[in-house]
């Protein structure tokens, strides 16, 4: 985060404070959210987006993902900079609720929500069901009507853009869960002659007709159902403009066929989050400015090409408010040098085992994502060696940072620091071996507090029933 500096001790610093300091305070592994810098982050997107939008469509709501890193107190911070919350469980939404968000500045996404999930949403207002499939469309309307309520809804499309990120973080190509394809659902081999007209409603495309249109006409058409708009998520730590770009232009060519087909001009076009950001230096993220700006510039030419009315935007960026606002504090233990088979001989490789891993970074177990690692708690003149952090767990694949310099005396005790673990990190973090989850502790003003408390043995009993 922008709040990390060196100390005069030569110690890694989050606003001024050592890290020798924030691990004797909170114990390691510690995930240390800069709040600031988070704040800061956030405030950047809303202004970038608005600058940008203001003369085409009075702004841009700007829904932080909550996916990426979400507790009571940074759902409270994302209000108080004037975002919006997007949710994609009844959890989240819980969380939401809990730190008194504004429901009408909520949206709730997910590819199968529960009836209960998409009852509480209905019940307490919420500004936007994020609707996924056809079955869930159905479902919708007929649980809003039975509440006698009106269901605010915003159709998530598959735009059909093949972003440049791991395939398991990519959305908007074809042959994926998420949302309803704009392709005509026309297949040469494999479609059953004999699906009923109410099952291929429910979950089977009709031949020669998308399933985005077959959903817009069936909302357009259902009593308790007010359709926002559209949205579309491409997928996450992206750096291309072009994916957004496309994906905004096929959006607005088929909000420009819904107002030809139907008669109506949709308000609103999400276009979804998976702003890049660094965890190495291999990586160069764009500033929100660059972004918004970029994307404006097409929808302004789309829009003036179509003559059409720019439609209210809105995006969802996650990662890139929450990941580099955070950092991982760990304590080094065992060291043992390994000699790898090369083609021209064999090398060193330098393991470095540190006291968390995979159950509060599972990262680069799930994604081959790479981090990079500092000597925090110190400095030295020794020579960088090529070394490997890995982390405690039972499994080869626990790895912390696969390739990191980190200096030759390393020893046990030593502090790494861990940057751009803010978002998927937490999030994702698990018991496995049976480790506690790590503190999470807040820094604002140049002061810590602790925000999650480290999980203690009762916590891992606390679910058992014998
Ligand atoms: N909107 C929707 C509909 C999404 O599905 C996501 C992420 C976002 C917004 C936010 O994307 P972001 O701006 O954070 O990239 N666990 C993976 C990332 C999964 C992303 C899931 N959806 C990782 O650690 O890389």
């Amino acid at each position: 985060s922008s709040g990390v500096s060196r100390h005069d001790d030569g110690q890694l610093a989050v606003q001024g404070i050592p890290a020798s300091q924030l691990a004797a305070d909170y114990g390691t592994p510690l995930l240390v959210v800069d709040e600031d810098d988070f704040r800061a982050r956030a405030r950047s997107f809303r202004d970038a987006f608005d600058a940008a939008f203001e003369d085409l469509c009075g702004g841009v709501d700007v829904y932080y993902a909550g996916k990426s890193f979400l507790v009571t107190p940074v759902a409270r911070w994302i209000a108080e900079e004037g975002l919006c919350l997007d949710t994609a469980s009844g959890g989240e939404l819980a969380v939401a609720l809990r730190a008194g968000v504004d429901p009408a500045r909520i949206g709730l996404h997910g590819n199968n929500k529960s009836d209960g999930e998409l009852r509480r949403a209905l019940e307490v207002g919420v500004g936007r069901i994020v609707v996924d499939s056809l079955d869930e469309l159905t479902r919708l309307a007929e649980l809003a009507q039975e509440a006698g309520l009106t269901a605010p809804v915003m159709l998530r499309l598959t735009p059909g853009v093949h972003a440049h990120t791991h395939e398991f973080i990519a959305t908007a190509h074809e042959d994926q869960k998420f949302g309803l394809s704009m392709a005509d659902s026309s297949f040469t081999e494999g479609q059953d002659p004999d699906l009923s007209a109410d099952a291929q409603r429910m979950d089977g495309p009709i031949p020669g007709k998308s399933p985005a249109a077959q959903a817009v006409a069936q909302a357009l058409a259902a009593p308790s159902i007010e359709l926002r708009g559209l949205h579309c998520h491409i997928g996450s730590q992206i750096f291309e403009a072009d994916g957004f770009a496309l994906a905004a232009e096929r959006l607005l060519t088929f909000l420009a066929a819904i107002r030809q087909d139907h008669g109506v001009e949709l308000e609103e076009l999400d276009l979804g989050g998976g702003h890049g950001i660094a965890y190495t230096s291999a990586d160069e993220p764009r500033a929100p400015e660059q972004i918004a700006t970029a994307l404006a510039a097409v929808v302004r030419a789309v829009c003036e090409r179509l003559q059409m009315r720019c439609p209210r935007i809105s995006i969802e960026p996650g990662r890139a408010i929450s990941g580099p606002a955070g950092l991982s504090l760990y304590t080094v233990g065992v060291r043992k040098t390994v000699a790898v088979d090369h083609a021209d001989g064999t090398f060193p490789r330098r393991y470095v085992a540190v006291d968390g891993g995979m159950s509060d970074n599972p990262r680069p177990v799930l994604y081959d994502a790479d981090y990079t690692a500092v000597l925090a708690s110190r400095t030295t003149e020794a020579t960088p060696v090529l070394s490997r952090v890995v982390g405690k767990h039972c499994e080869s694949g626990d790895i912390v940072v696969r390739d990191a310099y980190l200096p030759e005396d390393l020893q046990r005790g030593d502090l790494l620091a861990v940057p751009a673990t803010g978002a998927y990190c937490h999030a994702l973090s698990s018991n496995y071996n049976l480790l506690t989850r790590p503190a999470v502790v807040a820094v604002k003003d140049g002061v810590s507090r602790l925000i999650i408390r480290r999980e203690t043995e009762d916590d891992l009993f606390a679910r058992e029933t014998e």
